[in-house]
């Protein structure tokens, strides 16, 4: 079986091959082509998987390239994980939007427009690509920001394109540590979008254990969501939010923590991975070992503003190790081998999730088999999530509305509308300063 992955030179690639070389069994990835157009990453990335290979018996056998369409002619199943821009672009998506006063995250807010605006065209150019070169095959999607993303592609590849984020996964595999069960025990009841879903119940048994949690100070104060969003707010939510509506729900903070931080996350990050890219391409540097020292940097560093301003410590040793790969092998293998089972995706509603139309990707569990990922139907969220959702999604759909019109107007509707752009004149501004400065923005006119 051949895997194609996009965004091939990316600094998570050696976490999916590492993946792949724990899989024996039969029908496995025997074949991986990574695909970017910046040879010197390829060069880096090959480097590190080759020394994850060494002495691997019947290790997939990896290829690189910077020709697209060569990359996908044949894939079974294809990986896209690019960052249009690069690490320069998601900085100044951040730096752009702190200067008003608002958010730049890569997902949230303005800098999740910004960012959704420059990658929608090329993540519609790849899904038209895989259409005519590859048209049985299945994309995971991995491209933040991801929901978004995913939409943009499901209009081309229909349902045979899937969005995943280790973030519900993550979510999930705390809470049935603190509840004391093993993962695979628990039905995680979640729902919403991308980096937008709450968990509403957790059964174990046919028993919701979710009100045990809730009613448990030290249980709560035991996991990182517990201790971002704090007891009271939980109680109140009666759920438990993805760790990205931190920016939602305390976004004062936020906005007030990145804007005095020395460096922003774009900024820092734009710094340590040129470092490790310098260095893996060095053939006198170990680059595995350069790779995961520069990875558990990374890792202990995430969300770190927002850990910082809820006095919430640093990150759990367990939820160091990333899980986004697990994901994405347990997906494939599902859907290559029929190894049925439920993940947390981002898929086409089809009537899943209320009040939502059946075209809007939305992330909930889904169950998974040959044919695909099927959503469940989820019950309604409350008034408050619904209103985030559909505040969002509408948001959403101008980003996909400017991408496929060229339309400067709708791209300042898109941020204007956006629950975290508190002016119009704002989002005037922002449009002003990223077309400015994003390349990838210079179809707006
Ligand atoms: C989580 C999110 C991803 C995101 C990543 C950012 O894993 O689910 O969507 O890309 O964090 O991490 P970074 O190290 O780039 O800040
Ligand atoms: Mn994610």
């Amino acid at each position: 079986m051949r895997l194609t992955i996009l965004g091939g030179g990316g600094f998570r690639v050696p976490l999916v091959y590492g993946a792949l070389l724990g899989d024996r069994a039969e029908g496995r990835v025997t074949r991986v082509v990574l695909h970017d157009p910046d040879a010197g990453r390829l060069r880096a990335i090959t480097r590190v998987l080759a020394e994850q290979a060494d002495g691997v018996p019947d290790a997939p056998q990896v290829t690189a390239t910077t020709d697209l369409d060569e990359a996908l002619r044949g894939a079974d199943f294809v990986f896209s994980a690019l960052r249009v821009g690069g690490l320069e672009g998601r900085a100044h998506d951040e730096r752009i939007a702190l200067a008003e006063g608002v958010l730049g995250q890569e997902t949230v807010g303005a800098g999740g427009i910004a960012y959704g605006l420059r990658t929608v065209p090329v993540a519609v150019d790849i899904a038209r690509r895989v259409a005519r070169l590859a048209p049985d095959a299945w994309v995971i999607n991995f491209t933040n920001p991801a929901g978004l993303v995913t939409e943009a592609m499901s209009r081309h590849l229909g349902d045979r394109v899937i969005g995943i984020c280790d973030s519900p996964v993550g979510l999930g595999r705390r809470i049935a540590r603190v509840l004391g069960v093993r993962p695979e025990e628990a039905w995680i009841d979640y729902a919403g979008l991308n980096h937008l879903g709450w968990v509403r119940s957790v059964r174990v048994a046919g028993r919701d254990e979710l009100p045990r949690l809730l009613a448990d100070p030290a249980l709560l104060g035991s996991f990182e969501e517990g201790r971002l969003f704090g007891a009271d707010w939980l109680r109140s939510l009666g759920a438990i939010p993805n760790e990205y509506l931190h920016y939602y729900y305390f976004t004062r903070e936020a906005v007030r923590s990145a804007r005095r931080a020395e460096r922003t996350r774009g900024a820092f990050l734009l710094d340590q991975q040129a470092r490790f890219y310098a260095g893996a391409g060095d053939p006198g540097v170990p680059a595995l070992e350069l790779w995961n020292r520069t990875r558990a940097e990374r890792e202990a560093t995430y969300m770190a503003e927002n850990r910082e301003t809820a006095g919430a410590g640093d990150r759990e040793e367990e939820d160091l190790s990333g899980g986004y790969e697990k994901v994405a092998l347990a997906l494939m293998r599902a859907i290559a081998r029929d190894e049925r089972t439920t993940l947390i995706l981002n898929v086409r509603n089809r009537g899943a999730l209320a009040p939502l139309d059946a075209e809007a990707v939305v992330e909930v569990p889904c169950r998974v088999d040959a044919g695909g990922a099927h959503p469940v139907p989820a019950d309604p969220l409350p008034d408050h999530a619904t209103g985030l959702v559909c505040a969002v999604k509408a948001a959403e759909r101008e980003v996909l509305a400017a991408a496929g019109s060229g339309s400067r107007a709708a791209a300042l509707k898109a941020f204007a509308l956006h629950p975290l752009v508190d002016s119009v004149n704002v989002a005037r501004r922002l449009v002003d300063g990223y077309t400015a400065v994003h390349p990838g923005l210079s179809y707006l006119t």
